[in-house]
């Protein structure tokens, strides 16, 4: 039985389980890093499922992020945070780490790191 063509890269890259697997790592990796684990709260665990539903909307998954939050408007929601290069680059830093480690097809993973390089550079804000 030939296997359906993935359709989206939310499904080529796993599903679910694979943005929950790097969102997870993201934030163990924050949890430790000076620079960023000041500007998030104390419990992260709303921000980690937060993050996952975002990712899987974007890459062509379920719309519960926006059902349940509106409009991304990921710039005004990071205008309370001061995000200048070191903040950037240390964001990216955990990022990248956790793409590369759950080791996806190239094109997949230069994919999701060309976003991410974008995007953080898009919520800079000093
Ligand atoms: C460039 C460096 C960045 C820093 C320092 C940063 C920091 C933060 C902080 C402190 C929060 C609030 C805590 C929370 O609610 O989780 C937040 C929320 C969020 N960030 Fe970032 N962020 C950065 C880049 C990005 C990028 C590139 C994306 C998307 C690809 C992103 C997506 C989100 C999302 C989806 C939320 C939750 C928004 C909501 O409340 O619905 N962030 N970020």
């Amino acid at each position: 039985m030939t296997q359906p063509i993935p359709t989206t890269l939310f499904e080529a890259a796993g599903g679910t389980a694979t943005f929950e697997r790097i969102i997870d790592n993201f934030y163990n990796r924050v949890q430790l890093d000076a620079i960023l684990r000041p500007m998030y709260q104390a419990d992260l665990s709303e921000s980690k499922r937060t993050m996952t539903l975002f990712l899987i909307q974007y890459w062509g998954g379920p719309g519960t992020y926006s059902q349940e939050r509106g409009h991304p408007r990921l710039r005004m929601r990071h205008a309370p945070f001061s995000i200048g290069q070191v903040e950037r680059d240390a964001w990216m830093s955990c990022m990248t780490a956790a793409v590369q480690d759950e080791k996806l097809a190239p094109e997949i993973q230069d994919a999701l790191l060309k976003y991410f390089e974008q995007a953080a550079s898009f919520m800079m804000n000093r």
